[in-house]
Formats: C-alpha cells, structure tokens, sequence
C-alpha cells in the first residue's frame, strides 16, 4: 500500500476497507492503531503522527481509538471473566473503580443484548458471536472517538444488513 487518506466524520459509521480474504485488512486496522508497527511510514490521526509517538502518549491516544476484533476466540482473555475483560479499560485508563465498573459493565452488555448476569462467566463459556458482543462491548468501554470494526459482528446471527444496522447503532455516540 502506498497511501490511504480517510476522511471521518463525527458519530459516523463508515466501510472503508473490503477485499479478499488475505488482502490485508485487519493488518492495516491494526497498523492504523499502533498494534503492529509498519516497517515503513507513517499513520497519522487528527493530524498527529502515531508513529513517532512516546509511548506515554501513545498510551493517552488509545483511550481514543479502540478495535474490534475480527477472531472472537483469540481477541478475549480465556482467564479473565466478563466483566474484568469489559472493565479493563476503564480501570487501566483511571475512568472508573469498584461499584461503578460493574454499573459500566452492566450496561454495556444491555447494549450488546447480553444478559449482565453473564458477567461473571468466562469466555469459553460464550458462543462466536457472544463473545464478539463482550469484544464490542469492551471497545465501547471507553466511549472512544474512533472504533476500527475489523468484521465486528461476522459471527453474530443476524443477515449482514441487519448486522450492519447493528453495528451502526451501538456505535452511535448516543447509545450509551
Ligand atoms: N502489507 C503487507 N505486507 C506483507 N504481508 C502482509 C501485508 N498485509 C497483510 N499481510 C499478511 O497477509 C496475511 C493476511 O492479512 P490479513 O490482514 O489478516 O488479511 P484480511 O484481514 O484482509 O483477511 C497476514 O499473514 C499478514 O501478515
Ligand atoms: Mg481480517
């Protein structure tokens, strides 16, 4: 890839990458947000060169852009329950301690159409699309500006319209 300028919008959800199986998608998701360094170039994002960036504010920059991941059987913490899985953010970033994660929990996974009552289970004990739910629930977490979708609810059983019709709406700035 030699270039690739995206404009965004505010509270949009957008498609921006499709593509054969193997074309590289979620690597360039997961380029854009600093999780695989390029081995030449540079991301920029609202104008600030991600690349270069020390880690300390690299660090500040993820509590703005978080990723949904596409394989909902690698991207979760086997040993960790829901709700520490869902909290983590919010607890790594100092946004929320004790009482009020669990509330953050429990409404997240309203959100996702999950019962709260999940949320001391772990995640072997969810199907393909559940545990894509708890992954776009912790994304959300930390309200962030900007969400990378890498096939975000591919496993979910829904036709892909409505899928996308979903995925819009939890992602909405208002939904939570
Ligand atoms: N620009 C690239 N240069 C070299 N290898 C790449 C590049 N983009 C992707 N790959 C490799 O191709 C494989 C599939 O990429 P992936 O991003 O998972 O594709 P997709 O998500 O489109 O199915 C991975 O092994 C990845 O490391
Ligand atoms: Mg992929």
């Amino acid at each position: 890839m030699r270039w690739m300028v995206y404009p965004l919008t505010s509270g949009k959800v957008k498609p921006w990458a499709g593509g054969e199986s193997g074309c590289g998608k979620s690597t360039t998701g997961r380029t854009i947000l600093q999780l695989y360094k390029p081995t030449a170039g540079h991301v920029y994002y609202n104008g600030t060169d991600l690349t270069t960036l020390k880690r300390e504010n690299m660090r500040k920059m993820r509590r703005e852009m978080q990723m949904i991941f596409q394989d909902p059987y690698a991207s979760l913490n086997p040993r960790m329950t829901v709700e520490d899985i869902i909290g983590e953010p919010l607890a790594v970033h100092g946004v929320a301690s004790g009482k009020e994660i669990k509330e953050q929990v429990e409404n997240l996974l309203n959100l996702v159409k999950l019962n709260p009552a999940f949320a001391s289970r772990y995640p072997h004990e969810f199907s393909g699309g559940q545990r894509q739910r708890i992954g776009v629930a912790r994304a959300l977490a930390l309200q962030p500006s900007l969400i990378i979708c890498d096939e975000p609810i591919s496993a979910w059983m829904y036709p892909s319209r409505r899928r996308w019709l979903i995925c819009s709406r939890i992602c909405s700035p208002n939904s939570i």
